[in-house]
């Protein structure tokens, strides 16, 4: 089943081509960070504009890449939540109207389950593992049983992982978006520069939870709280250390759920499943088989959602022309309280 995935749910406007929820065929990504640079982050407005101007042109991208015609779609998905209303309604109305048009059917899938689903499309994965997704809207940890029950274990109960990379490299003018370049500043410095604050959450029901407003605060406004002597307090040396707490706060509750659940497989996805220093951390930890997506399919990509989507496609599940894109999920069943 060839299956066309259509992402648009922040500033990426990507659409790939699928077979079997397994062999990407084409993946094309066409990304509006510059139209976004000069305000430091995404502009919902000029989000949804560019994917209006450049959703064709993608799409007919995609099928030539391809190497298909739009007779040869068998469905399509497309992300319908969460992110930016005004961006997820473009892709959304695209579907639907391509759907109607070629008489095929078509499914909404969520964007945060897609993220999870990108190892998969690389690799032969089997449920149950514990899933790490982390970008600039989301931190989570959990237990994915299959590929549509996720119960997540933890979260961020503030910023997102990304969110504090963005803020942090924003406040030292560092560009947008912020997790690439603290990446590569954070590779010329000395992570033991500044011990920065984990967050101290990890009791009773906020076992696998991680906070990332204290340490962002911590980054931008007490340097000189968390300096150690003897080290410059240079952009390459902050980004060394600000990069390693970030990353080792969330893998300590990721390690801690993996033994309570015994789980030994971990997946991860999402825009931060890039950084170098992450992929190190958890490459190189033991008793752990750890599956990353490749780069590109780390940030917001339309494979991940037609991997997804092909599953939901072939148990018959369809959307109808009434499907709703949603900005937020409240889907997501957390769990409470110690395991
Ligand atoms: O998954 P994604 O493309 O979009 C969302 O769904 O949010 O993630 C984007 C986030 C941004 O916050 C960006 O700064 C971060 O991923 N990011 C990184 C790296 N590459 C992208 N963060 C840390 N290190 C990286 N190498
Ligand atoms: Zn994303």
């Amino acid at each position: 089943m060839l299956v066309l995935g259509i992402e648009s749910s922040c500033d990426e406007c990507a659409i790939a081509v699928v077979r079997d929820g397994k062999e990407v065929l084409s993946n094309v990504i066409a990304t509006q960070i510059d139209f976004h640079k000069p305000y430091n982050g995404v502009v919902p407005e000029i989000a949804s504009r560019m994917h209006t101007e450049w959703i064709y042109g993608v799409y007919e991208q995609s099928l030539a890449e391809a190497g298909i015609s739009d007779d040869d779609i068998d469905a399509i998905a497309v992300t319908c939540k969460p992110g930016l209303l005004g961006s997820l309604a473009v892709g959304v109305s695209f579907a639907k109207t391509l759907a109607y048009t070629l008489d095929i059917p078509f499914i909404g899938v969520d964007h945060i389950l897609a993220h999870l689903y990108a190892p998969l499309l690389e690799a032969d994965i089997e449920y149950p593992f514990i899933g790490l997704l982390v970008s600039g809207g989301h931190s989570l940890i959990c237990h994915a049983k299959a590929f549509d029950d996720i119960e997540v274990l933890g979260a961020s109960i503030d910023d997102a992982c990304g969110e504090a990379f963005d803020k942090v490299a924003k406040h030292y003018d560092l560009g947008y978006p912020g997790g690439v370049v603290i990446d590569k500043l954070a590779g010329q410095g000395d992570s033991k520069a500044f011990t920065f604050p984990d967050s101290n959450l990890y009791k009773g029901a906020h076992t696998y939870d991680v906070s990332y407003s204290g340490l962002k605060t911590a980054v931008i406004n007490q340097l000189d709280q968390f300096h150690n002597e003897g080290y410059e307090k240079s952009i390459e040396n902050i980004c060394a250390s600000f990069q390693k707490r970030a990353v080792d706060m969330i893998v300590k509750r990721l390690l801690l759920a993996v033994n309570d659940l015994d789980i030994r497989t971990v997946v991860a996805g999402g825009g931060v499943a890039a950084n170098s220093y992450l992929r190190k951390r958890l490459g190189d930890e033991k008793n752990v088989e750890v599956f990353f997506p490749s780069l590109k399919l780390c940030t917001d990509n339309g494979a991940m959602i037609a991997g997804l989507g092909y599953h939901y496609l072939q148990r018959g599940d369809e959307s109808g022309l009434d499907l709703k894109a949603e900005a937020r999920v409240s889907r997501f069943k957390r769990h409470s309280g110690n395991r």
